[in-house]
């Protein structure tokens, strides 16, 4: 696991668009999570789109989860989030950015036909991810399978209480989603998981230095032949290693570029 440690959250948001822009170049299958911490990444490929940096337009996308029984154009749809936060604001096709359908009547069916469509595209290239204060990653909330695939989970009510923010009250928070499981989100051939601040810093440390474990489903992170951390000061606070991860990040051998740094 690649760990870089940057010091404010805008400084995580810069590392982690330059790692994408390097797959975005290539026209990849990207994976892309909802919640707060990836809005700052989204608004800076915004803008490198917007200076003529970057294009989207050979690329496609796969959202890590849906709620079940909001609408699609709910404002709190994941479907609808991703749009307004990032994919409207860019070249990439619409029909080319996909998510679980929470609307299907059988969520089950919904939840297959979801895994298929990530396999016929050649799989996801790499898969941005949060993490919740519980370790949770999609909505694979602790006791999920570590090899379990896109399903029907019920959410803790840890993270409820964590969305409701979103949400005019905690009761509009809906307790059901679809999210790809953890053996999905580790086909992806990158991982890239994106942590800010001290509210998640006991998540970050069983993550990385925890036992792998379905009880913290982030861990599986550990699994993974190419995994890269991003952290700010305040969610690498409690890791054990911290010393050791930025003697490695300055050791890095940097004519390789993303990708050749997969020394793990
Ligand atoms: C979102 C997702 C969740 C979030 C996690 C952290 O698509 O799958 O796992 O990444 O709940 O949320 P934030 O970033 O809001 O703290």
């Amino acid at each position: 696991m690649e760990l870089i440690i940057r010091p404010t959250s805008a400084d995580v948001a810069v590392t982690a668009a330059d790692v994408l822009a390097e797959h975005v170049r290539r026209g990849a299958t990207l994976g892309l999570a909802t919640g707060s911490t990836p809005v700052a990444t989204y608004q800076e490929l915004i803008r490198r789109y917007d200076a003529g940096e970057l294009s989207f337009a050979l690329c496609r996308a796969f959202l890590l989860d849906e709620y079940v029984g909001l609408p699609r154009d709910h404002e709190q749809s994941y479907y609808r989030t991703i749009r307004r936060e990032f994919t409207e604001h860019i070249d990439i096709p619409d029909a080319r950015v996909q998510s679980p359908d929470g609307t299907d009547p059988n969520p089950t069916a919904a939840a297959d036909r979801y895994e298929t469509a990530i396999v016929e595209a050649g799989g996801i290239d790499i898969q941005l991810l949060g993490v919740g204060t519980n370790g949770h990653i999609g909505f694979n909330e602790p006791g999920s399978s570590l090899a379990s695939h896109t399903r029907l989970k019920t959410l803790h009510p840890q993270t409820v209480a964590d969305n409701a923010r979103f949400f005019d009250s905690a009761d509009e928070v809906p307790i059901h989603v679809l999210t790809q499981g953890l053996g999905t989100i580790r086909n992806a051939r990158h991982l890239l998981l994106l942590a800010t601040g001290e509210g998640k810093a006991d998540a970050v440390r069983r993550l990385v230095e925890g036992p792998v474990a379905a009880f913290c489903p982030a861990s599986v992170l550990q699994l993974h032949e190419f995994a890269t951390v991003i952290v700010d000061e305040a969610a690498a606070s409690d890791l054990q290693y911290k010393e050791y991860y930025r003697f490695a990040e300055t050791k890095k051998p940097q004519w390789q570029g993303w990708g050749g740094w997969n020394l793990a």
